[in-house]
């Protein structure tokens, strides 16, 4: 097996994860209205709930939202420590782009940078914003034989296996990469210490 494929069986787990029932539209609706409401298996789908307890110190998971794929990765100290001191060659190093102005909870600087309500657990959708592949968890700093036109003091994050493009442990993209925005967070909020609710 290589490395790559050893390193995907370490860090890149698929969970399932459990949908949440929708609120049920009231029932004095009149039909007009109601054959106007998304079916109830559509709504079930909008939201994801999800144990990030579940998640080991310093591993991804992947999970689903919609259909969608989502990481979930659990920032150790020492994985937090790297999202620091590369600014500089992030497209969007402070989380300006429109799709995370959206996200109401990120309001200061700290937010910005680490991109989750609490620094430990980034969760981002897991496509590429170029055009869509999945990019591969590359958390080791250091040049490794994965990419040519990885930096020398590669600062860990993913490398998008497609065309190259580079993301930091806070899914931030880097310059030079054809993505043109970091990675999406999508609407999520706590609903106990552990539990989230995406979507
Ligand atoms: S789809 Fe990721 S770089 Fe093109």
């Amino acid at each position: 097996m290589t490395d790559q494929a050893n390193q995907s069986r370490r860090n890149f787990l698929y969970v399932a994860a459990g949908g949440l029932g929708a609120v049920a539209a009231g029932a004095t609706v009149v039909p007009f209205i109601g054959s106007m409401l998304p079916a109830a298996d559509t709504l079930a789908a909008s939201k994801t709930e999800f144990n990030v307890s579940t998640v080991e110190a310093g591993q991804l998971v992947t999970i689903q939202w919609q259909g969608k794929p989502v990481f979930v990765l659990n920032r150790t100290a020492e994985l937090l420590k790297q999202v620091d001191g590369h600014d500089d060659i992030l497209k969007d190093a402070e989380s300006k782009a429109i799709d995370e102005v959206q996200a109401e909870w990120m309001d200061t600087p700290e937010k910005r940078k680490f991109r989750s309500i609490k620094p430990e657990y980034l969760i981002v959708v897991a496509s590429c914003t170029h055009l869509g592949c999945i990019p591969l968890f590359k958390p080791t700093p250091g040049r490794k034989d994965w990419g040519n036109s990885v930096p020398e003091d590669w600062y860990g994050g993913w490398h998008c296996p497609c065309h190259g493009s580079l993301y930091d442990l806070s899914a931030r993209v880097a310059k030079g990469s054809p993505a043109p925005t970091n990675l999406h967070v999508m609407k999520y909020e706590y609903k106990s210490d552990t539990t989230v609710v995406i979507g």
